[in-house]
């Protein structure tokens, strides 16, 4: 079953609450929150209150992405609001097992990502540790950008390295999906489609939904 994960980035935070109930009808599983610190990605966007705010709008999990320099300072904070994974960059950190056993320990789930331009086997150490792989398929930072096509050689790259370590863990994909390319990324294994443009700035958030879950 391919779960859905609309990413707030794209929401129209005038109706945010109606967005979201829109998206919690139509069947999302996840609801994706972009956190940017300006250094690692250049751009800016929420801080845990903003997450805290979210969590009050909607009963679905948060699936918080963590595009920020050395996270362990800010973990405690964004699991005090309402957290349910945190997924942070093989990039941005420096002692990854520590951060991964941070999350861990705060008795929530646990995500590793990785740039379009960072190898797979950047990741495969850490994999007994989480409970997500997040294949970005754009450069971090913003919504709306053109997926990267050499993605699905690595999604399905990582496909088979998670089925070999721990075939429980989570494959999401997140940056440019959209109708075209979800066939493409569940083909390649992944099982959860991150999806901002394609289904908030789309006129019905509820067929962009089923749209991207029809490929199960
Ligand atoms: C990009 C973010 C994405 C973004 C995806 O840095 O991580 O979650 O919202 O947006 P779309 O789906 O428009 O590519
Ligand atoms: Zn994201």
């Amino acid at each position: 079953m391919i779960k859905v994960a609309p990413s707030i980035l794209s929401a129209d935070f005038n109706r945010l609450q109606h967005q979201l109930k829109i998206a919690e009808q139509a069947g999302a599983d996840w609801i994706h929150v972009d956190v940017m610190d300006g250094q690692f990605v250049p751009n800016l966007t929420f801080g845990p209150k903003i997450v805290e705010w979210v969590n009050r709008l909607t009963t679905l999990p948060l699936d918080v992405h963590l595009m920020v320099n050395e996270p362990d300072v800010l973990i405690p904070a964004f699991v005090k609001a309402g957290a349910d994974r945190l997924t942070v960059h093989i990039e941005a950190i420096k002692h990854i097992h520590r951060t991964l056993k941070m999350i861990k320990d705060h008795g929530i789930s646990a995500g590793i990502t990785l740039n379009p331009g960072t190898s797979a086997r950047a990741i495969e150490a850490v994999i007994p540790e989480v409970d997500l792989v997040l294949v970005m398929s754009v450069n971090p930072g913003f919504g709306g950008q053109a997926f990267i096509e050499s993605s699905l050689s690595k999604i399905k790259y990582i496909f088979k390295m998670i089925k070999t370590i721990k075939p429980d863990v989570y494959l999401e994909v997140d940056g440019g999906i959209d109708m075209k390319t979800a066939p493409l990324v569940v083909e390649a294994g992944a099982n959860v489609l991150v999806a901002g443009s394609f289904i908030f700035s789309s006129d019905d958030i509820k067929k962009s939904i089923h749209l991207l879950k029809n490929h199960d």
